[in-house]
């Protein structure tokens, strides 16, 4: 961490800010001394500035981080709304070290998880569920259970055409969420509020398309990124993740990604898209000043990119219920499908406690699909022959002391 200056972070008058156009440098309208002044710890605001805004606009990369984390509800982010962290309490740093991998970009400057504070067994007292949870815990990531739906506070991208871009009569339209469906330096949006993430196997690295990769331009879509995990692999959980289908273009010779020049450098620029909509000389200028080949010919194809689901964490009882998962305890026998029956103990009502969908639909938000749903995760598509509970887990045949019927 050479090339960033100081105050981004550690100013604490809210009144810092850059100018896109001057390379980093403070708006000149800053009150440098007061500013200066006033330097202490980082915030949730320092922090935003760059991270709420990723991808050029709030939320449109991440699903989880947006200027709704500045005062969030409690029930949008528990940590952040219900106790107050600033982003340094988790992504703890040592002489700027800000520990935190990300699943987009490969720097690292140390990980770290959920499991740093809250132990491998995070789940504690003489609650009834305590013992399943805790098991859980070892196949599944705590935000499969604890994030059941991503961009919860604030909708978020999760499909960009970039092939679209350039037309500058195409009038923007609103979806139901308010939110523009084009812009005609970027191309065509979709936003989602509250989507329900992909699951899948996950051990903590990512494959990553890097700048002047070859990809074989016949598989569709085209991972950008991609977690890498199995069902066999212990050291794998199921994690989940929001897609950012996009569309970009290739270079069809080098089978490279290709970069554009977006910005115009000035008023004598002469290939910058945003002044000119000409992508022929965008990607001949972008590909230039990466130092890569461009051989003229480019095409459009579908790519794909993963994006972790690791904020917006909700308080405990809007966890995912057991029923939620397990459509083998939907019906009359729960627990006791494995447990003897005990007349104080209510287990239809505790196999169901939970996330409640139909209230968080009565609060306005994009959930009524998922009322009353079970199979939440997709036993099937993460390897499963199906409900673990009748076919057993990974490790597993069957469970222990049950026959299916
Ligand atoms: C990307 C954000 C970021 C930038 C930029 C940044 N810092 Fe920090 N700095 C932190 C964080 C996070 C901490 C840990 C404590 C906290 O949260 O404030 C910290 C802590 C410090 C501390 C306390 C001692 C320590 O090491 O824990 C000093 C002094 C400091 N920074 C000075 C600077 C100076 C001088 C610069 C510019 C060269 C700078 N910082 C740039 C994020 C940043
Ligand atoms: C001046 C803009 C800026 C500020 C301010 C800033 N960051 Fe970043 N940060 C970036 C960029 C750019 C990246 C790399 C791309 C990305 O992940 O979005 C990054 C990456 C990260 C990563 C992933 C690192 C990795 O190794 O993969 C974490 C975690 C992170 N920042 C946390 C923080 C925290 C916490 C603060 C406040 C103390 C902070 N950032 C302040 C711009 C900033
Ligand atoms: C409750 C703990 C917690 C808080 C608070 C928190 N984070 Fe994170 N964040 C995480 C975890 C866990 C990860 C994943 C880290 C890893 O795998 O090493 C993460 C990852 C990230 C990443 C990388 C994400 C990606 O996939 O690209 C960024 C950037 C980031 N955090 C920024 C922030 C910012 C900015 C704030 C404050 C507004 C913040 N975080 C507050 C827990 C937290
Ligand atoms: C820096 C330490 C730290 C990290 C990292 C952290 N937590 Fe927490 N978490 C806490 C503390 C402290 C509390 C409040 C006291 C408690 O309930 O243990 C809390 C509370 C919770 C609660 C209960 C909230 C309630 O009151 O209903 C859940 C659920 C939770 N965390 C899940 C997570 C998940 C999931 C992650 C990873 C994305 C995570 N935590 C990362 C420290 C942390
Ligand atoms: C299979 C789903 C599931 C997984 C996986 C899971 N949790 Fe939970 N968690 C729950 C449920 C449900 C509750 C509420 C329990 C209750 O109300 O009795 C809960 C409660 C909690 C609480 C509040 C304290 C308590 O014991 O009630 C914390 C803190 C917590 N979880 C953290 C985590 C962390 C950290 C992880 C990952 C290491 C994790 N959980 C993994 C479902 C899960
Ligand atoms: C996020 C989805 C999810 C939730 C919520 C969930 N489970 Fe599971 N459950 C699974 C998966 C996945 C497995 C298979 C684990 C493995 O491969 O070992 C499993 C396996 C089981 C098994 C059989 C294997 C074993 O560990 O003995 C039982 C019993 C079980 N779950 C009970 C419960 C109970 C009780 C709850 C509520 C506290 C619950 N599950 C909540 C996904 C879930
Ligand atoms: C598919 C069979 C199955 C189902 C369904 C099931 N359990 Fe279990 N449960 C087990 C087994 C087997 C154990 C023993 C430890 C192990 O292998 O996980 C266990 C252990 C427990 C324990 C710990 C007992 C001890 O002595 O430590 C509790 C408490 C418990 N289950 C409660 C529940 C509740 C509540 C439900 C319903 C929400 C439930 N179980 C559903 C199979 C099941």
């Amino acid at each position: 961490m050479t090339k960033i200056d100081c105050l981004v972070c550690h100013d604490r008058t809210g009144t810092y800010m850059k100018v896109p156009t001057e390379a980093g440098m403070p708006d000149p309208a800053v009150d440098l001394v007061r500013v200066a002044k006033s330097v202490g710890r980082t915030s949730r605001r320092t922090c935003g500035e760059c991270h709420f805004n990723g991808g050029g606009g709030e939320a449109v990369k991440h699903a989880d981080m947006s200027r709704q984390l500045l005062d969030p509800e409690r029930s949008c982010d528990v940590h952040m709304g219900g106790y107050d962290f600033q982003c340094s309490e988790c992504h703890r740093t040592r002489n700027h070290k800000i520990a935190g991998r990300s699943t987009s970009v490969p720097v690292s400057e140390g990980g770290f998880s959920c499991e740093n504070c809250h132990g491998e067994r995070p789940h504690y007292g003489d609650g009834l569920l305590v013992h399943h949870l805790n098991k859980h815990a070892e196949t599944i990531a705590c935000n499969t259970c604890h994030s059941p739906v991503y961009a919860k506070c604030k909708p978020t991208v999760v499909s960009w055409d970039w092939s679209k871009a350039g037309d500058k009569n195409r009038k923007p339209i609103k979806d139901k969420y308010g939110m523009q469906d084009y812009d005609w330096k970027k191309g065509e949006f979709t936003w989602l509020e509250s989507g329900k993430p992909v699951y899948t196997w996950y051990n903590g690295s990512m494959k990553r398309m890097l700048l002047g990769d070859r990809v074989d331009l016949d598989v569709s879509p085209i991972h950008i990124t991609e977690p890498v995990g199995s069902i066999k692999d212990p050291g794998s959980k199921i994690a989940p993740f929001k897609f950012m289908e996009g569309v970009n273009a290739f270079d069809l010779e080098h089978r490279y990604f290709l970069v554009p020049h977006l910005f115009p450098k000035g008023k004598e620029d002469a290939t910058a898209f945003w002044k000119h909509a000409d992508w022929q000389k965008s990607f001949t200028a972008g590909m230039q000043a990466a130092h890569l080949p461009y051989s003229g010919k480019y095409e459009w194809y579908r790519t794909r990119m993963y994006w972790g689901i690791e904020h917006e964490v909700m308080p405990a009882n809007m966890a995912l219920s057991c029923v939620q998962c397990h459509e083998s305890l939907k019906g009359e026998r729960t627990c006791n499908r494995c447990h003897q029956d005990n007349k104080t103990v209510d287990f239809k009502k505790i196999a169901q406690k939970g996330t409640d969908f139909s209230y968080m639909a009565s609060k306005g938000r994009d959930v009524s699909h998922l009322i009353g749903t079970t199979d939440y995760i997709d036993f099937k598509a993460l390897g499963y022959k199906g409900d673990p509970i009748l076919h057993g887990g990974r490790f597993k045949k069957l469970p222990m002391g049950y026959t299916p019927q």
